[in-house]
């Protein structure tokens, strides 16, 4: 009966706190959809880029929202899920500095969450559904059954970014990175819109000082736990 019953599961928390890498094992092992919100604001961010799209103006946001069609592939020659823009694969290209500086101003437009939120909320309709974010017990799904928040000490957000960025081709500062870290988790926390908060009945897990298998294990014991209920 266990493998009958559907849940969503929620993973909110910081970035560079193993987010995506827990959320797609935890995907996998229960043969669910991952999806990756935080990709969808960067895909935004990128295309507002590419356009010019001057995001003080609500008209052009919205005029640019209406053209913008993000979908995810899974790509066989590097096993991984990649992001795709208007037809065109930008997983690489969301990933960049460039984007990441522009990304939280971008998310904290409400015109922005009301269109991916929609989305998003359509994508977990079915349940089955690993969504990893900011917003997502609070927000995108806050009767989601299972619900994590996970943080961790900046120092170490920071090392495991620049080592993905490294992996990238792209080479970085300890200071830039940082920096970066920490002025998207002020804008992210203290936006109006559906800002950056653990929800009550989530589950803190401090990633620090265990490794990816332990937070992958500790998110799959309650996740065991809620399907067996
Ligand atoms: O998860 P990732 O670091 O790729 O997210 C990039 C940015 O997208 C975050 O810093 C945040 O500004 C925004 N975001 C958001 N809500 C989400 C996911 C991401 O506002 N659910």
């Amino acid at each position: 009966m266990l493998d009958n019953k559907k849940i969503n599961i929620a993973i909110d928390g910081y970035s560079g706190c193993g987010k995506s890498t827990t959320a797609k094992a935890v995907a996998s092992k229960m043969g669910y959809t991952y999806i990756d919100t935080g990709a969808m604001y960067r895909a935004v961010t990128l295309y507002f880029q590419q356009k010019n799209v001057n995001i003080s103006n609500l008209e052009e946001v919205e005029t640019a929202l209406r053209q913008i069609e993000i979908r995810f592939k899974f790509d066989t020659v590097d096993q991984k899920l990649h992001t795709i823009l208007n037809g065109i694969d930008v997983e690489n290209l969301i990933r960049t500095p460039e984007v990441a500086a522009m990304v939280s101003p971008v998310a904290a437009l409400s015109a922005v969450r009301k269109e991916l939120v929609a989305q998003q909320r359509i994508m977990g309709m079915d349940k089955g559904v690993v969504m990893d974010g900011r917003d997502i017990g609070t927000v995108v799904f806050p009767d989601a059954e299972c619900k994590f928040f996970l943080v961790a000490d900046i120092d170490i957000r920071t090392e495991r970014r620049i080592k993905e960025l490294a992996l990238m081709g792209i080479d970085t500062s300890f200071e830039d990175v940082k920096s970066n870290l920490l002025v998207r988790d002020n804008i992210d926390s203290h936006r109006e819109d559906s800002p950056l908060r653990k929800a009550e009945d989530a589950i803190e897990i401090d990633t620090s000082y265990i490794s990816i298998q332990e937070q992958i294990e500790q998110v799959m014991e309650v996740v065991r736990e809620v399907i067996a209920r």
